[in-house]
């Protein structure tokens, strides 16, 4: 890249999530001058990935690469800017398998590198750390992890976007901000066609849009979108306060996980991390699975059956008194899935001016405060060889039907296509 002129260049991130804002922000910080966000819809925006009011924020994985990563981020949700959308409960990890492969993996990955974490064989010695678990009657046995907790999605991306605002960015959302279609000639991609106007042209694009980018350019290969089911529970204050003081608790057989209640709102929210549903949709003469473009896919509140019950029986073994109260919503939330659960972030191999970064596979959100500085050390070609290589797009564009992810954390059923009866109703 020349050092005269690249910083005026003009920019356009699609998409106003978490990969797209946080790349944003530092593109602003690195002196990028013409750096426009287009999403359907204001940040947060509502069916994303990177919205409502919670996210679980940990670093307990069995890679030490995202360890690593993730150590970072916890420790600037704690103390850096974000800090005020931080809850630092503890994280319960919970199995019904004794030694479960994946804790111990876990645990020992945690073990080598320094970090405290406390194991219970016993709902009792698990009750002993965290009262407001009381009224488990269910068998627990795992650990806690006390450098932990959630951070709350809407608030943190509602700062980090209008951060992004004051140090210059251009925001266009509603039909102006809808992306129907790249452009692109022989010298690569020029700009976006949008549902409204001219199109914006660009030499530089950033496509950072999630579950909806199989629409944009096939990476069927790639990635792959899932819907996950969550569920939400307005609580009384009282009901609040007996549970306040819990840890976000995750059931590493069911994949079901449950956040403490929101302060103030006593909201629950309930969800599952499993291998999720696909939808089948035409877009441009291929089929993917993605979430519809042209509307809120929050609105309508349909889960599936199944997912429903599945998050009931996983309320009723955690918090029994409060697991019949009715849902105040119901959403599913769109994964963007790889093989391996690595993001992607990279040129694309044939389209000139394009870069990708998406992927976030239900692990992405918590990288908030640090995502932004490596997705553009990558645009910059700064980053490190073994975060390059982590993160680059795979060549080639055949599919074998839909691409599962087997990072190794995802539990309960095997992934399902949504029927045509249920897609309708989405
Ligand atoms: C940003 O880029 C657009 C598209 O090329 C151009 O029309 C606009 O004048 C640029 N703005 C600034 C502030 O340079
Ligand atoms: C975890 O989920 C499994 C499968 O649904 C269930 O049998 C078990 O009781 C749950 N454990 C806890 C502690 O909720
Ligand atoms: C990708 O698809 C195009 C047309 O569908 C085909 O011509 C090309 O060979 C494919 N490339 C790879 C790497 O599979």
């Amino acid at each position: 890249m020349s050092a005269t002129g690249s910083h005026e260049k003009p920019i356009v991130v699609v998409g106003a999530g978490v990969f797209g804002l946080s790349t944003a922000l530092e593109l602003c910080q690195r002196g990028y001058k013409n750096v426009t966000v287009l999403d359907r819809m204001l940040p947060p925006v509502p069916d994303g990935s990177s919205v409502d009011i919670s996210r679980i924020v940990r670093y307990d994985y069995t890679d030490p690469f995202y360890m690593k990563l993730a150590r970072e981020a916890v420790q600037s949700w704690r103390s850096g800017p974000f800090h005020p959308y931080y809850y630092n409960t503890g994280f319960v990890l919970t199995s019904e398998e004794k030694n479960d492969v994946y804790l111990e993996k876990l645990k020992s990955l945690l073990r080598s590198q320094g970090q405290a974490f406390k194991d219970f064989q016993t709902t009792e010695e698990l009750i002993r750390e965290f009262p407001h678990l009381k009224d488990v009657k269910q068998e627990f046995t795992g650990y806690i992890n006390p450098n932990a907790g959630w951070a709350d999605a809407a608030g943190a991306i509602t700062a980090l976007a209008a951060r992004c605002s004051e140090l210059g960015v251009s925001f266009i959302t509603g039909p102006r901000g809808t992306v129907t279609s790249l452009r692109t000639d022989d010298s690569g991609v020029t700009g976006v066609n949008v549902a409204s106007g001219p199109p914006l042209l660009s030499s530089n694009v950033i496509l950072a849009t999630g579950a909806w980018s199989n629409r944009y350019v096939d990476l069927t290969h790639a990635v792959s979108s899932s819907a996950q089911p969550v569920g939400f529970i307005q609580l009384t204050p009282e009901e609040a306060a007996d549970i306040s003081q819990m840890p976000v608790v995750i059931n590493m057989t069911s994949g079901f996980f449950v956040f403490p209640p929101t302060p103030h709102t006593n909201v629950l929210k309930v969800a599952r991390h499993s291998h999720g549903f696909d939808t089948s949709i035409e877009v441009n003469g291929r089929t993917i699975s993605a979430p519809k473009r042209d509307v809120n896919n929050a609105a309508s509140s349909y889960l599936p059956d199944d997912a429903d019950e599945a998050l009931r029986e996983g309320l009723r073994q955690v918090l029994p008194k409060v697991a019949d109260k009715p849902w105040v919503r119901r959403r599913l939330c769109w994964y963007t899935d790889t093989p391996q659960g690595n993001f992607v972030v990279d040129n694309h191999p044939s389209i000139k001016g394009l870069f990708i970064a998406i992927g976030g596979a239900g692990h992405g959100f918590k990288f908030l405060p640090v995502l932004g500085k490596y997705i553009t050390d990558c645009f910059e070609n700064k980053a490190s060889a073994e975060m390059r290589e982590r993160w680059k797009l795979e060549k080639g564009n055949q599919t074998t039907g839909p691409m599962v992810c087997n990072d190794g954390s995802r539990r309960g059923p095997a992934r399902r296509l949504l029927t045509a009866q249920e897609q309708a109703k989405l």
